[in-house]
């Protein structure tokens, strides 16, 4: 059987391109019009990083959500950048826009997506970064290979105790870290990356997609993509976030990121909290044959993580019935897989 590849591309260049396109190291400097979706003053040089903005939207042609009469498309925001994947040009670009030079301290776990990206922006964009990572425990050994690619671009890296690491915005704990890695003027940017400029970033993807799609879906994980997304969707298109945590606690976080970035509840936004298999990083058989299944057919790595559980969780809620036929679904590609 020939494999469904995405097939059409809604925006930007042949498809068949987008899917074999690969990461590319360093800067890309080269023909280049406009200011590649950055915003404001550049005094950093974002936009000599060149990212691929608006990103690809492709329509995937795959029977099994068809059968339902379900049109899936991927926003393909895993081709923005090759080093700042997804959602993390999103949300990184306007934190770090405001960095001055000033070394850029952030948060993760040992194998954090954000904290790779952060560490690859400051290799980019010439700024210090300084990984605070929750595990003392990890710091008397190797580095595994996600840490070992942020020491690699340059990131100082700052083991703590799980119980510092969950008080980290308590202002005193805070400064007490900034002391301690030595950064007391730094930018700090919080875990995930969501801060309010980070969630007005998003609102470009909901703005993006436009009139293309009646549900646009995202995986969550601080819920702050989904934040801006569901602000960035036109009147009468709705967005749904899939947690990979376990927890229940999305929905309060949500609507209070999006007060601190606009003030109040913006757009028409859901999640479906029964898809997190397990909880953070957890899988199971049922989603790892999902995954390979998917990767084959459409011919497009599947991040594990949080891309993975999105995907599955739409087949499911297709095959439940959950979206009305003729519905149109953006499913955002918010990762890669690493290495
Ligand atoms: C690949 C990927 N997708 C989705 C998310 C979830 O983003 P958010 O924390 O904004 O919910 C993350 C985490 O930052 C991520 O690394």
């Amino acid at each position: 059987m020939t494999p469904d590849r995405p097939n059409r591309s809604l925006t930007g260049p042949d498809p068949a391109d987008e899917v074999r396109d690969r990461p590319r190291r360093g800067v890309r400097r080269g023909r280049r019009r406009d200011n590649g979706g950055v915003t404001g003053t550049d005094s950093l040089g974002l936009a000599a990083l060149r990212p691929r903005l608006p990103s690809p939207l492709q329509e995937v042609a795959d029977e099994r959500f068809e059968r339902r009469g379900v049109r899936l498309l991927l926003k393909r925001d895993d081709l923005i950048h090759p080093d700042l994947v997804g959602n993390k040009w999103r949300k990184l670009a306007p934190n770090l826009a405001t960095a001055d030079g000033r070394t850029v301290v952030t948060f993760g776990g040992a194998y954090s997506n954000h904290l790779r990206a952060a560490a690859a922006a400051g290799r980019l964009l010439g700024l210090p970064t300084v990984g605070v990572v929750r595990g003392q425990e990890l710091a008397g050994l190797p580095l595994n290979p996600s840490l070992a690619r942020c020491a690699a671009d340059g990131m100082r890296l700052h083991f703590v105790d799980r119980s510092t690491y969950r008080r980290k915005s308590e202002p005193e704990t805070l400064a007490a870290l900034l002391r301690a890695v030595d950064a007391e003027d730094a930018v700090v940017v919080p875990e995930g990356g969501s801060s309010p400029q980070a969630v007005r970033g998003c609102r470009a993807l909901g703005e993006e997609l436009g009139e293309h799609a009646d549900v646009a879906a995202v995986a969550c994980g601080t819920g702050g993509t989904l934040a801006g997304l569901a602000a960035g969707l036109p009147a009468g298109r709705r967005a749904l976030g899939i947690p990979v945590l376990k927890g229940g606690f999305l929905e309060r976080d949500i609507r209070r990121l999006q007060e601190h970035a606009f003030g109040g509840p913006r757009g028409i936004w859901s999640l479906e909290e029964r898809f997190h298999h397990g909880g953070y990083a957890r899988t199971t058989p049922g989603l790892d044959a999902f995954a390979e299944d998917f990767e084959d057919r459409h011919g497009l790595p599947l991040e594990r993580v949080y891309v993975a559980k999105l995907l599955y969780a739409l087949l499911a809620l297709a095959e439940e019935g959950a979206f009305p036929r003729g519905t149109t679904l953006a499913a955002v590609v918010t990762g890669r897989p690493f290495p």
